[in-house]
């Protein structure tokens, strides 16, 4: 038995209701409704995921948790409340913010992330971690996503809340995300112990596509088969439904996830400038090392028959530099 961490959950339940409520029903959430509708937040999604907004004062929520006789102090260690920085007593630790409440597997609410209204730092600010919130052992919204994942055996990966509920109402109902994109080994893990298949969605841009290659070898180390959504340049899953629709985030993104070496060479290729010859045999011979280690003989003739079309080699050539390079491996 821990009661603090019973009055805990208790008042984050409470306090993600409250929100919910303001954000809907009252004067304080009016502008932050319109951002949610400039972003296609449907109000379907917003009341799914029991979005809400943090009025800009010091104590709406202090009151209301103050009303319902919590003790502020604990509050404060719980990450709803900070202490003043001059003198004594709290403040309300997120104001003028989106609330996006994040559940443990349980779908108890442990912690919130508070986006701000359009541009600024930091763009979220986060419940910290404590007896109740790991980041590094939590998936949002796997509580709800649970039921999909158990049927499929598979999990959609994603990097933030946006990608999550915009590929949700596009039909994506196995996606979870790693709150930013530091996938961990206890994620990895949880992960296996749910599916077979983890398709990686991370954004588009440099730091989504690094951190889909690193989550690679991860993933794969706990015996999960990978597959890598991928993005065109820039944009990220939520802005490529804002941008394209749900149909076509389903078509071309989410069904069309392709090997893990494929991506790999995808990847390899933007860092080569393949109009050069300097670029393209650098191009071909770090493609090679990942297309040698491949046991299957067969997956290697479908990627070295790809590069040959490609960069108008011939196959006969490649084939053999790969089985000099496989003899050198053994
Ligand atoms: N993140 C965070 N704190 C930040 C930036 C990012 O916790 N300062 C986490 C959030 O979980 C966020 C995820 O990393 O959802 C992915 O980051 P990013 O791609 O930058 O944000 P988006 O999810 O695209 O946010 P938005 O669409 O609201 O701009
Ligand atoms: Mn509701
Ligand atoms: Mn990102
Ligand atoms: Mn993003
Ligand atoms: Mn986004």
């Amino acid at each position: 038995p821990d009661p603090e961490r019973d009055r805990l959950l208790q008042a984050y339940d409470l306090s993600a209701k409250f929100y919910h409520f303001l954000l809907k029903n009252t004067e304080y959430g009016k502008e932050a409704m319109a951002y949610l509708r400039s972003r296609n937040f449907s109000d379907k999604m917003i009341d799914q995921f029991q979005i809400g907004f943090a009025p800009d004062r010091w104590d709406t929520l202090q009151q209301f948790l103050e009303k319902r006789s919590f003790d502020l102090a604990e509050m404060e260690r719980g990450g709803l409340l900070s202490a003043r920085s001059e003198g004594r007593g709290y403040v309300d630790r997120f104001r003028g913010r989106i609330i996006f409440p994040i559940a443990n597997r349980t779908g108890k609410t442990v912690a919130f992330a508070a986006r701000i209204l359009g541009e600024g730092q930091p763009k979220y600010l986060n419940s910290p971690e404590s007896r109740l919130f790991n980041k590094s052992r939590l998936l949002y919204n796997l509580h709800q996503a649970r039921a999909s994942i158990r049927k499929t055996r598979q999990i959609v990966l994603f990097e933030g809340y946006g990608d999550v509920i915009s590929a949700w109402e596009a039909g994506v109902h196995n996606g979870v995300a790693t709150m930013g994109t530091s996938l961990t080994e206890g994620h990895a893990a949880l992960m296996k112990t749910l599916a077979d298949e983890v398709v990686v969605a991370y954004d588009g841009d440099k730091a989504g596509q690094a951190a889909a290659m690193k989550s690679i070898p991860m993933l794969e180390n706990v015996g999960l088969r990978v597959k890598i959504a991928v993005l065109p340049s820039g944009l990220d899953p939520d802005e490529f439904i804002g941008r394209y629709g749900g149909e076509r985030f389903m078509d071309q993104v989410i069904h069309a996830a392709v090997s893990t070496v494929k991506f790999k060479l995808i990847y390899l290729k933007k860092g080569h400038i393949l109009l050069e010859e300097d670029g393209k045999i650098a191009y071909v011979k770090e493609a090679l090392e990942i297309i040698a280690a491949l046991p299957s003989s067969t997956e290697r003739e479908v990627y070295l028959k790809e590069i040959a079309t490609e960069l108008n080699l011939s196959y006969e050539s490649l084939k053999q530099d790969c089985n000099l390079l496989r003899a050198s491996l053994q």
